[in-house]
């Protein structure tokens, strides 16, 4: 990676704790580059007004700049247009299709297939529509790196599957999931399969057409973009099924008081005044990110993540979750220090400005079937990130490794 990245990110150079900031809470959320900051400033400082509704100046050219943000982001996935609908974060995109889709087209009996690995925004949403509706929840267990298991994903998706729900890339220990083939499986058996892309998209080339996904989710914000934005995709040929999930202002075209004619998509989905400045800034997150290539970006956390299994494998009483190999693994390090709550841990390496997060990451089945029911320590790194910070890491826990022995 280009080390002068950095230069884009202003909060690095600040210091946390007397040391230079080790930014390693990417999977939480991501640093914004100036790119970013300017064009939500200038928002606010030249344009700032509603969109689709006016006829004055300042309101149409928000507007466009908004819908090209849309635009913007259909390129990044290779998607169109009307298939891009922005949300608030991967829950709420994860809801639009809960609440808009399975809510109408679930009946008792059915069944929603989804993964132990899960967060719990990809299991808690079909739990509430399939309670409703009489519909099951079967969830696929995962083997000890925390991967679902494809002999049990083949078995539990069936006739009676209407939906399959599973991660791109865990949120913990960066497992990555064959999707491709838990989508062929779920079309085998005419159920839709939705990907909660809130890991992957950000740090992988991701191109629906190929992977013929129905529904993805992600966050803007841990792609570089401001909070308060993500996206749903949703496949073209299953927006007429699709109900609104939030009806109401800029969804319609005609309202009586008989019925409703609904905007087109993606309009019909994003109901009320929208996050404009954030949905201009996430489509400049993206472009930052295409400008630098997404390629890139998996190949430089390859290698940071190598660098990082290697080097804490080496520390005697670390114990590491999640997959060896990097190609079936993001850039995530879970792990715990024998003998060592992990949030003590996290409070050490806080106070030599590493910032990182601990506990149960929104995760409490995985953590539980990972045999960490008290959490675990997470490392996530993104393009900013370097090797330098890596071994720093590591430098560290060796010595907390002592304070843990004596
Ligand atoms: N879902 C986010 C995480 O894993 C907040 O940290």
């Amino acid at each position: 990676m280009d080390p002068r990245i950095r230069e884009d990110f202003p909060i690095l150079k600040r210091e946390v704790n007397g040391y230079p900031l080790i930014y390693f809470d990417n999977a939480a959320t991501t640093q914004k580059p100036r790119q970013v900051i300017e064009a939500v400033r200038d928002f606010y400082m030249t344009l700032n007004a509603n969109v689709h509704r006016g006829i004055h100046y300042l309101s149409r050219e928000a507007s466009e700049l908004y819908e090209k943000a849309h635009e913007t982001l259909a390129k990044f996935i290779n998607a169109e247009f009307e298939e891009i609908m922005f949300s608030s974060n991967t829950t709420d995109a994860i809801n639009t299709v809960a609440w808009g889709w399975a809510l109408r087209n679930l009946k008792e009996g059915d069944k929603i297939v989804t993964t132990v690995m899960e967060h719990h925004s990809n299991m808690l949403p079909w739990r509430a529509v399939a309670e409703i509706r009489g519909a099951k929840v079967a969830y696929v267990d995962v083997d000890e790196d925390g991967i679902p298991l494809m002999d049990e994903m083949e078995a539990k998706i069936d006739g009676s599957t209407k939906i399959v729900a599973i991660s791109g890339m865990s949120n913990v220990t960066g497992a990555i999931p064959d999707v491709k083939d838990v989508i062929r499986l779920a079309h085998e058996n005419g159920a839709v399969a939705l990907v909660d892309g809130a890991q992957m998209v950000p740090h992988m080339p991701v191109d629906v057409k190929k992977l013929d996904v129905d529904f993805l989710a992600f966050s803007g914000h841990k792609m570089l973009g401001p909070t308060g934005t993500g996206v749903l995709y949703c496949r073209k040929e299953l927006l007429e099924e699709m109900f609104p999930a939030k009806p109401g202002g800029g969804t319609i075209r005609d309202v009586t008081l008989e019925g409703q004619e609904w905007a087109p998509s993606p309009w019909k989905y994003e109901g009320g005044t929208p996050n404009i400045a954030g949905g201009i800034g996430l489509a400049e997150a993206a472009n930052y990110l295409m400008k630098v290539g997404m390629d890139e970006v998996r190949r430089h956390e390859k290698e940071l993540t190598a660098r990082g299994l290697k080097l804490l494998s080496e520390i005697g009483n670390v114990i590491l979750y999640g997959p060896r190999d990097v190609e079936k693994r993001g850039g995530i390090l879970a792990f715990n220090v024998e003998g060592m709550d992990p949030h003590m841990v996290g409070a050490l390496l806080d106070s030599k400005g590493i910032a990182v997060r601990t506990g149960l990451h929104c995760a409490h089945p995985l953590h539980r079937r990972l045999g960490a029911p008290d959490g675990t320590v997470r490392a996530s790194f993104y393009l900013y990130n370097t090797v330098e910070e890596v071994e720093k890491l590591a430098e560290e826990l060796r010595s907390i490794k002592s304070v843990a022995c004596c």
